[in-house]
């Protein structure tokens, strides 16, 4: 077992191409569940395959449990890595994929029969031992790709998008494996995804990607709760995040107010305050509010400040998402997702006043999207 260190690092796929990874810098501890998550082309395959030892570090070191490994060849860093196309032997029966690595290494033979037969049916798929990988369904394949991984006690497990190509519900299926997996196994794990759910639900922390250039890193709470700038904030959770422009201007009882053609919103005293001291006062900003932080303001008496010029919008559209409703809300130019029950029916045109939890609103700089308060 081992931790993972990356010191600055940086990609170029060519001597005159630009850099698809900058400066990134990351310590992922012994154990530790890390996923990489950020839109297609920001560079998470590329970081992933640098550790992997599948590409050539541009500049940067690497480090796996203490050692430099930016010179030591994939085979010598004692990692396993689970790709999203399982690229198991098509000639190989399910035993011989899964011994594969470890007859390489000439562990016994006992061993290795010992060992498969043990993690084969950890993962469920020991009758399955004896078939070949076109007989089996995607998440059967996906299986024995993570049980060739797991017998071979690797210091790492590297995964780039290993559920992608499974159905929705076997995806799911298999995050709450892979997250049990990892528990028993407490291996450090690195696991690269688009897709934010399967950040939030499998990782003890997640890395944020954008063109190449790590955004935050932190708890799944913490990227929610305390987003560092409006692309964290808009790419994770769904619905996206709520964003409003205005200017924070001087209320009468001297804290800031926000302030739209269109409605005010009082800062708590907090928010107030300490905008106050970044001297944001007359300044145009960006307040972010996730849907649930968004109420009908009757349901939410007292919720907040008083305000002279309250939240008026017009239902436009609804959607049932399972549990919940997300209520599409026209303010003006302004649009606003309300996270309602799924019982809750408003039809489309009712009118409504809203409220925001002054408690859970954010403020970004306009110009440079960075969190201010
Ligand atoms: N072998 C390569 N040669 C040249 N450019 C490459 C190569 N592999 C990746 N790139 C480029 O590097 C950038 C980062 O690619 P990478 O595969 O790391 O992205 P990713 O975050 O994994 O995206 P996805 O979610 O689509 O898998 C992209 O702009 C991509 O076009
Ligand atoms: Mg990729």
């Amino acid at each position: 077992m081992a931790g993972v260190s990356l010191r600055h690092l940086f990609k170029s796929y060519g001597k005159n191409s630009p850099f698809v990874v900058k400066d990134v810098s990351l310590d992922i501890e012994d154990g530790e569940f890390m996923v990489f998550v950020g839109p297609s082309g920001c560079g998470k395959s590329t970081t992933l395959r640098m550790v992997a030892g599948l590409e050539r570090v541009t500049q940067g070191e690497i480090y796996i449990g203490g050692e430099l490994v930016n010179h030591v060849p994939p085979k010598k860093r004692d990692i396993a890595m689970v790709f999203q196309n399982y690229a198991l032997y098509p000639n190989m029966s399910v035993f011989e994929n899964m011994a594969f690595g470890l007859r390489l290494r000439k562990t016994e033979k006992h061993l290795i029969d010992t060992s498969v037969r043990q993690n084969a049916r950890t993962l469920e798929i020991e009758h399955l031992l004896g078939r070949k990988p076109r007989e089996l369904s995607g998440g059967q394949r996906q299986r024995v790709a993570l049980g060739r991984a797991i017998v071979r006690h690797p210091k790492v497990f590297l995964m780039d998008e290993p559920l992608s190509n499974l159905d929705a519900r076997l995806r799911v299926q298999m995050r709450t494996e892979i997250i049990e997996l990892h528990r028993r196994l407490e291996t450090t794990m690195i696991y690269v995804t688009h897709d934010q759910t399967e950040a939030m639900t499998m990782g003890t922390r997640i890395c944020i990607m954008k063109d190449g250039i790590i955004q935050q890193v932190g708890a799944p709470e913490e990227v929610y709760m305390r987003p560092a700038n409006m692309f964290v904030a808009s790419f994770i959770g769904s619905p996206p995040i709520n964003f409003l422009e205005g200017r924070l201007r001087l209320g009468k009882e001297g804290g800031l107010v926000f302030d739209t053609p269109r409605f005010a919103l009082p800062l708590s005293p907090e928010k107030s305050k300490a905008l106050l001291e970044q001297s944001y006062v007359d300044k145009a900003v960006v307040l972010g509010i996730r849907a649930e932080y968004v109420h009908r303001a009757e349901d939410v008496p007292g919720l907040g400040l008083p305000t002279e010029a309250p939240i008026r919008g017009d239902v436009y559209f609804s959607e049932l998402v399972g549990a919940d409703r997300f209520i599409h809300i026209k303010v003006g130019e302004d649009k606003i997702v309300m996270r309602a029950a799924a019982y809750e029916r408003v039809a489309d045109g009712t009118k409504l006043e809203l409220a925001l939890n002054p408690k859970f609103t954010l403020f970004f700089n306009r110009d440079t999207q960075q969190v201010i308060a």
